[in-house]
């Protein structure tokens, strides 16, 4: 059986009194890309957020390449390799570029890659190079997005989640952005991307999970749901 990256099994998450994640499961094989969809509130940064232990579920259990990791707290979830781009990139505003790199910065845990350093964010980010001691408030919107993911990179993760990279971008920068993503896929890490449209999500990733009311709807092969004989309009609204 191909290794299974992350794993979320029956995952049951509140807020308060809210059971926001009723029984959501789903597999991100290594080296693989699933694209998470949703509408506004469907849960998919609170499933984010349980997967990298922000958040301690209810009920269910999560599995880091098949270790449980269910009850681990953020830090040590970071310390065996998952990484968050976070929904609204919340980068340190008050470092510099550079700075805001290297306080992410964790040594790798295997030696499958090599690792990622400031100078090869770089090297994939010319324009954050460009502006490396610049305060980080100072950049663009897309600009701030490169830097939320190369702040992720620093920490030389196995399994990168990230939440609606595109959110509020151009549609060129979004296009960069994505490019850069399908360079991180290829370079055989394994991604969950979570958007709100289809047509980002459908070309570059491998599996397909909707969620709707925090209950899994469709779970499918990226190549199946790209014909268009599954009706997604009941899940995801207009797109
Ligand atoms: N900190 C919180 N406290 C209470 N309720 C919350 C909290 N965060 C999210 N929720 C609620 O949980 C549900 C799922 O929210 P979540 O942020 O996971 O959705 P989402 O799919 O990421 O939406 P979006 O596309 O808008 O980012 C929503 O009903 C939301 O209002
Ligand atoms: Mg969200």
């Amino acid at each position: 059986m191909a290794t299974k990256a992350l794993t979320l099994h029956n995952v049951d998450a509140y807020y308060g009194d809210s059971h926001v994640l009723q029984k959501v499961s789903f597999e991100l094989g290594e080296a693989r890309m699933l694209g998470l969809l949703g509408r506004n509130g469907a849960g998919k940064s609170t499933c984010m957020n349980v997967s990298v232990g922000l958040l301690s579920p209810r009920g269910g259990s999560i599995e880091l390449f098949g270790e449980p990791v269910t009850t681990l707290p953020p830090e040590m979830i970071s310390a065996r390799g998952v990484a968050l781009v976070p929904q609204g990139r919340r980068i340190f505003k008050s470092l510099t570029v550079r700075e805001n790199l290297i306080v992410a910065a964790q040594k790798p845990r295997d030696n499958k890659h090599a690792p990622w350093t400031t100078e090869t964010v770089f090297s994939m980010f010319p324009r954050l190079s460009e502006r490396k001691h610049q305060m980080a408030a100072h950049l663009s919107g897309g600009e701030q997005q490169m830097l939320a993911i190369g702040r992720a990179l620093m920490g030389n993760p196995r399994v990168l989640l990230m939440d609606e990279p595109s959110e509020g971008l151009a549609p060129q920068i979004v296009a960069e952005v994505m490019a850069t993503i399908r360079k991180l896929k290829e370079s055989g890490l394994s991604i969950v991307l979570v958007e709100q449209s289809p047509k980002l999500v459908f070309d570059i990733a491998d599996d397909i999970v909707i969620l709707n009311s925090g209950r899994i709807a469709v779970t499918e092969s990226a190549a199946k749901l790209r014909d268009g004989s599954t009706d997604l309009a009941q899940h995801l609204g207009v797109f």
